[in-house]
């Protein structure tokens, strides 16, 4: 139906006839016998001279045949790309009438994200989410290209399965033929991969898509996509080196340019430098140690096993307000308080000064290198309590935009293999019960220090958000056999819910180990979004809706009868 695409044409199709296709974007009268029409197309916009007397409304449906000429200079428009033509529209036939929109599709106009979910088709006309839908597109296929070249092979896994063990909620899905009996369906398909690295499968891949009942977050949604990889034979090296490679493929595949080699670091130095298991390092102010400097203190709040302070250059101006503002956010975190210092003509300014011995304030002013004009602040508490506090602290003063410092990826390595304990005293896992342990710790484990045992696993952070988690895997029965037995899941339970995993163990099972990352953060994060919405064509909302379909809804009693289900009352 059309020669072109609206926003392709350019001074040099001067002359030619086109045919176009797209909708009214906009429509000026020119007199009663002339009307500019921009029409707008994927690509763009172009304005199209139209007789003024025909009904053109907003987003009507067109196709124009017609000639291309140059603008008079008065005329020009330098901030689109077809600025300098326009069409001269010899026949002008509507394809579809339209009421008017739901809202304005431009893109200065801030619309409630409910109405736009709403009337999603409409919003995907926008330039943003067209925008962000190539965006998707060419990462996902750079992504593709990158696996494939490295020798990796898409595999498909089932939706339909048991439970996987990420430590969400899984969403279920009950069996007509087995009343009573629900699928799950996959948080990941940790399972099925290493099932297949089990199967000879070497090296797969998949563009999988997840399902994980947990509160919505911008940077979280129940469906989400993961480039998910698994591989034999390889070492934690091999997996770091050809997860690098793809995400470095999709960013050049974005950007234009290649970013260097991915830097590194232990969990144990983001925590003591950031205060976070995914810093976000295109920033500075880092967590500096202080403890040492307080260990004969007389100041009651700095009698505790861990002090940090962050310096913050050229901070001082800051307001009364916002400082208050801040130590409630802290307390909020969870600290006991927030003490602050401005460095004014060499001197510490503070609340507390009078507290603070002068070797005290001299040894903060040589560990922290302070200048005037700093601000300084600090926390005492657990270590795990300081680099918590300080680590939100440092995100809420200095955390830039997503379209700003750049694009600063990172590994962590060196994960511990457990984090805390739950309720009922077990041991969590840090990333899942199938992570590898350090080899070198492994006494450890036998020695129940469960705490100090790190993991063969890392992370890849990106601005600060998690990308993706990975880990060598284990693949002898007996270590998956005590891993669980650690965790507290029983025998009988590790053999109910993955009895199938242990064994196919039996029947030689390779070294493996793999990653996955997700998609709609990488996206969002090239797309220079702040939540991964903006680049899922039919999100649901914070709360778990689509406004589009209305889901999630009742169904009625035949269909509950047919799956043996009974609703109950909503619960006072
Ligand atoms: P993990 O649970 O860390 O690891 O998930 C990997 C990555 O998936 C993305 N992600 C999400 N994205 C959007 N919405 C969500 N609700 C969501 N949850 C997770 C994140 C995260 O880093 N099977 C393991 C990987 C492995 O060990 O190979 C796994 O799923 O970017
Ligand atoms: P207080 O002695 O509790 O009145 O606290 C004096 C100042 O120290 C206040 O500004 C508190 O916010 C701060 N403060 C108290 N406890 C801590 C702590 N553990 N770490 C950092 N600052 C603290």
């Amino acid at each position: 139906m059309r020669t072109d695409r609206c926003g392709d044409l350019r001074l040099t199709d001067e002359g030619r006839s086109v045919s176009l296709c797209g909708w009214v974007s906009r429509r000026r009268e020119h007199g009663e016998h002339l009307a500019f029409i921009d029409l707008r197309d994927r690509s763009g916009i172009v304005q199209v001279v139209v007789d003024g007397a025909q009904d053109l409304r907003a987003e009507y449906v067109l196709q124009i045949k017609g000639e291309v000429r140059q603008r008079p200079d008065e005329t020009t428009n330098t901030s689109i790309k077809t600025g300098e033509i326009e069409v001269q529209a010899q026949e002008v036939i509507v394809l579809s009438e339209a009421e008017p929109p739901p809202f304005p599709l431009d893109e200065r106009t801030e619309i409630d994200e409910v109405l736009r979910l709403r009337h999603r088709y409409v919003d995907l006309r926008r330039e943003r989410m067209q925008k962000n839908l190539t965006i998707r597109s060419k990462v996902n296929s750079a992504i593709r290209q990158a696996m494939e070249e490295q020798g990796f092979v898409e595999v498909e896994t089932p939706m339909l399965i048991a439970s996987t063990p990420e430590g969400a909620r899984d969403f279920v899905v009950p069996s007509r033929k087995e009343p009573g009996s629900f699928y799950a369906l996959p948080q990941s398909p940790q399972i099925f991969k290493q099932l297949c690295m089990v199967g000879g499968v070497d090296r797969y891949y998949q563009i999988a898509r997840c399902l994980r009942d947990e509160d919505l977050r911008a940077d979280r949604q129940f469906e989400f996509m993961q480039l998910d990889a698994e591989a034999s034979f390889v070492t934690q090296e091999d997996v770091l080196a050809f997860i690098s490679y793809a995400v470095l493929s999709a960013t050049e595949a974005i950007t234009g340019e290649r970013p260097s080699e991915i830097p590194r670091m232990s969990w144990q130095e983001a925590q003591e430098r950031f205060g976070s298991d995914k810093p976000d390092i295109r920033f500075g102010l880092e967590l500096v140690e202080l403890t040492d400097i307080f260990t004969s203190t007389e100041f009651r709040a700095f009698e505790a096993p861990c002090i940090k302070g962050i310096r913050v250059p050229k901070g001082s101006d800051i307001s009364r307000n916002r400082l208050d503002d801040l130590t409630e956010k802290c307390k909020q975190w969870g600290a006991k308080g927030l003490v602050w210092m401005k460095v004014e003509n060499g001197e510490l300014n503070s609340p507390v000064s009078k507290f603070l011995s002068e070797e005290e304030k001299s040894a903060l002013k040589e560990t922290l290198l302070v200048e005037d004009g700093d601000l300084l602040l600090l926390v005492a508490d657990e270590r795990d309590m300081v680099r918590h506090v300080l680590g939100l602290l440092r995100l809420e003063i200095g955390r830039p935009p997503v379209t700003e410092g750049g694009l600063s990826f990172l590994w962590v390595v060196d994960f511990p293999l457990f984090e805390g304990v739950d309720e009922e005293g077990n041991p969590q896992p840090a990333h899942h019960p199938f992570t590898m342990p350090h080899e070198e710790d492994i006494d450890k484990l036998e020695k129940g220090d469960l705490l100090g045992v790190r993991s063969q696993a890392y992370d890849l952070v990106l601005n600060g958000w998690e990308l993706g988690s990975g880990s060598v895997r284990i693949h002898k029965r007996e270590i998956q056999e005590m891993i669980f037995q650690v965790l507290g899941i029983e025998s009988e339970e590790a053999q109910e819910k993955f009895g199938f995993l242990l064994d196919a163990f039996r029947y030689g099972a390779p070294p493996h180990a793999g990653f996955a990352f997700g998609m709609d953060r990488l996206t969002a994060i090239l797309a220079g979004e702040e939540n991964i919405r903006e680049v899922i064509a039919y999100p649901k909302t914070q709360s778990g809706a689509d406004p589009l379909t209305s889901a999630p809804n009742p169904i009625d009693d035949k269909h509950l009868n047919e799956l043996g289900l009974r609703v109950l009352p909503p619960k006072q």
